[in-house]
């Protein structure tokens, strides 16, 4: 059944007005932080102007009763001191840099290293800590915000001036819709992506081991110990790499691979069979037999990081109260390959001034 029907309407009186704000917090500079909310079709999204942080996602399971399927934090202090990029909008460049260096039309660019000897998600102070100015709007029976942003010429290494629009959508059907679109005034190179932290049991539940995962992928990009790609596209075929159909994820991250090894369980890229394309396109179903609750995602990248909680330490306190531990939470990335930028026969990253970049991923849900 997907959410949007039964409970759904009920759930969204109580709800009350959508799109909606509050006040969240404050920067240590007085900046004031404002937290949105969109319902639509049984699904409430609470966003934040802070690194366009997806603070909260309520969907039914099979019951009709919401939970939060999202991880992070309660306060906004949390998110600026210790966050492990939970919900935030990831850039310039999602994933890794291999020792943040490119060299583009001759220029090589080097940007802060901030994971070993590699640059992550866009460098120390990347788009998930920035402020992104959110607009609602409400346009036929979707709802949804408009976050913008004009990330400066050079900001984390990164050549051009780059200005991004990004929606988010909540449908009639309480889908989920990211819309990414950038240009900009000098060559640069984009990978845009969302890194929300999903527990389909819940927010707080404990481990997400216990879920399944279909990934329409033959092949992924092996890493080497810093998780920089080799540049080979390896078949998953015999390996713990292999999604091809629904498969419990807690067996997967315990067998025994040199590559398991290297990530401490699964945090690595899929190469999706459909390729780059124009509209959404089916990528994977995530499922959580206890509540029933279904996740697909469909997307337009060619490539899907999936990053098993592996780093969470048991050190993070989550919003409603209780610590993360290994496993508690996943995330998928849709996304370009990792270290694009130094990879000639991966799809490239590369935008020019004239050109647009539009990336489109939706997020459906179910309960069953
Ligand atoms: C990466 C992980 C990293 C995590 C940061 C993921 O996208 O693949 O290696 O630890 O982000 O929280």
């Amino acid at each position: 059944m997907l959410s949007g029907t039964g409970d759904a309407p009920q759930a969204e009186m109580a709800w009350g007005a959508s799109p909606s704000n509050e006040l969240f917090g404050h920067l240590a500079d007085g900046t004031e932080v404002h937290r949105w909310t969109v319902t639509n079709g049984g699904t409430r999204l609470r966003v934040l102007t802070y690194g366009g942080i997806v603070q909260s996602l309520e969907v039914p399971d099979r019951q009709g009763r919401t939970a939060n399927i999202s991880c992070g934090f309660g306060s906004l202090d949390d998110y600026v001191d210790t966050s492990p990029y939970f919900g935030a909008l990831i850039g310039r460049y999602g994933n890794r840099i291999a020792k943040g260096r490119f060299t583009l039309d001759g220029t090589t660019y080097q940007l802060p290293v901030n994971d070993g000897p590699n640059s992550l998600h866009g460098g120390d102070k990347g788009f998930d800590k920035q402020l992104w100015k959110t607009v609602p709007f409400t346009r036929g029976s979707d709802q949804g915000l408009v976050l913008s942003r004009v990330s400066p010429d050079g900001e984390m290494g990164f050549p051009g001036n780059l200005t991004m629009k990004v929606t988010y959508t909540l449908t009639a059907r309480g889908e989920w819709r990211i819309d990414y679109e950038a240009v900009t005034d000098k060559a640069t190179v984009v990978n845009l992506t969302s890194h929300t932290y999903f527990n389909l049991a819940g927010e707080g539940s404990g481990t997400i081991e216990n879920h399944t995962l279909e990934l329409a992928a033959d092949r992924y990009t092996p890493v080497d110990s810093t998780l920089i790609p080799t540049g080979e596209l390896a078949g998953v075929a015999g390996t713990p790499f292999d999604f091809r159909h629904a498969t419990r994820i807690g067996t997967q991250v315990r067998v025994p691979h040199q590559q398991v090894v290297h990530a401490k369980g699964l945090d690595h890229n899929w190469v999706l069979d459909k390729g780059v394309t124009a509209t959404p396109d089916y990528a994977l179903t995530l499922a959580d037999p206890a509540s029933g609750r279904v996740m697909k995602m469909y997307t337009t990248e060619p490539g899907m990081q999936f990053y098993s909680g592996n780093f969470l330490d048991g050190t993070l306190e989550g919003s409603s109260g209780g610590l993360y531990r290994q496993g508690d939470a996943l995330c998928l990335e849709s996304q370009h390959f990792p270290d694009s930028p130094n990879q000639r026969s991966f799809p490239s990253t590369v935008l020019r001034p004239g050109q647009t970049y539009r990336s489109t991923t939706l997020h459906t849900f179910a309960a069953r």
